[in-house]
């Protein structure tokens, strides 16, 4: 039977992923930094927390549908951004950006893409967002959101915990670095993959960052555009910039990389209509709290006047309830949906937002809830039990 029909939850989508990729291109797609202590505890940050469950709430009927800046999606959560998507399948930012749409949820296209933002705009209809890295040229950052406006795109989320790489060091150890360099070893491990080799490589060969080929003379290989983005790198990135960020986007602005409260609240006044609260998955500081940790205190810090997202280790519908509990608008899904898609292209990637969507209703059925504001009534207890949290409005005791 076809992985589609057997795969019953999102680690089962982790396991045929590793399996079809080589270790070189599994270990971008899962690896985190350093000692991988935040990766690890973002996981762990879930299993800390528990719902208590209410009984005989009539809720015979669920809506899991949440509206963020103008447009009701049928689901608390959306595919976020990551880049070098075409290592783990062929066209994959438009097989993402189809799911997506086709589950009704919104997608965000990271300007590390491997199909241009015009590209994926022309999948057809669907809400789409656009992440930007901030360049260290002005001009290319401003020329990226002219581009997304045109092409339909209607919010920026601007990331900011990338300003310098993080030290991941199975990717150092395969000597892998935004780009996949043809050693002896490479070319074993994709002899391994079979399966792998024929789609991505021999189909495709190197995926490019397509959004940034304009900025480079035609027919810039790869290695050049992955050159070009590490050159591009500013540590000198600052609020100020978001504000001249904001008012050159006029819409929707999010920070992604918002772990303190303090910072929160500097977005909002820089601008920012909102935040992801995000450790990038445990791929930049090692050490770093779980999101699910960070959470709370930023929901209060923001206070209802800006939307909080957030990501890092949301494997299951439960997962995505607690956090919508302590007071999240909503998820991005990172390494879910890749699992999905590395192991069974677009269709894995919609199987696993069906799984996630049935998980968040079974859980709202089971917990008692019949919609994402009851949810913020509902008792979020942490393991050991001494510590008591409470949902966002903080109104049961
Ligand atoms: C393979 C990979 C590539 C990523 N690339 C980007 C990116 O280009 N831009 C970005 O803002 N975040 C990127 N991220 C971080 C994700 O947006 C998100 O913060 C993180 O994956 C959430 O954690 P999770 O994967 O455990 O769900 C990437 C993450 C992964 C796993």
């Amino acid at each position: 039977m076809s992985l589609l029909k057997t795969a019953t939850n999102v680690a089962d989508f982790a396991a045929a992923a590793r399996r079809r990729l080589p270790r070189v291109v599994w270990d971008y797609l899962d690896g985190g930094a350093e000692d991988e202590t935040t990766l690890r505890d973002n996981r762990a940050g879930f299993e800390r927390l528990k719902i208590m469950p209410r009984v005989l709430t009539g809720n015979a009927k669920r809506d899991q549908s949440v509206e963020l800046f103008g447009t009701r999606f049928a689901s608390p959560f959306m595919i976020g951004p990551t880049g070098l998507n075409g290592l783990f399948w062929p066209d994959a930012d438009l097989a993402l950006a189809r799911a997506a749409a086709s589950a009704d949820v919104g997608f965000a296209l990271s300007t590390a893409s491997n199909n241009s933002l015009e590209e994926v705009a022309a999948t057809g209809p669907g809400t789409r967002w656009f992440q930007l890295y901030p360049w260290g040229d002005a001009a290319f950052s401003a020329r990226l959101l002219e581009r997304a406006k045109r092409s339909g795109y209607s919010a920026v989320i601007v990331t900011v915990d990338t300003l310098t790489a993080g030290k991941r060091e199975r990717d150092l150890r395969n000597g892998f670095s935004h780009e996949l360099r043809i050693t002896p070893r490479v070319v074993l491990d994709g002899l391994a993959h079979p399966a792998w080799l024929r789609s991505v490589w021999l189909g495709r060969g190197m995926p490019r960052f397509e959004n940034l080929a304009e900025f480079l003379p035609p027919g810039a290989s790869a290695s050049q555009l992955a050159d070009f983005t590490r050159s591009q790198r500013n540590p000198s990135f600052a609020w100020e910039d978001i504000e001249r960020l904001k008012r050159t986007w006029e819409g929707p602005i999010l920070v992604k990389g918002i772990l303190a409260s303090a910072d929160a609240v500097r977005a909002l006044e820089a601008g920012a209509d909102g935040v992801v609260v995000s450790n990038h998955g445990g791929r930049q500081l090692d050490g770093a709290p779980a999101t699910i940790d960070a959470l709370p205190d930023i929901v209060a810090a923001i206070g209802g006047r800006g939307r909080v997202l957030v990501d890092g280790g949301f494997r299951r519908g439960s997962d995505i309830v607690k956090a919508v509990a302590l007071g999240a608008d909503a998820v991005l899904l990172g390494r879910s949906t890749l699992y999905g898609l590395a192991a069974a292209g677009q269709a894995g990637a919609t199987r696993v937002l069906a799984i996630l969507r049935d998980e968040v209703d079974r859980t709202l059925a089971l917990a008692g809830a019949r919609s994402l504001v009851d949810l913020q009534q509902m008792q979020i207890v942490s393991s050991p039990p001494s510590q008591l949290r409470h949902g966002a409005l903080d109104r049961v005791v």
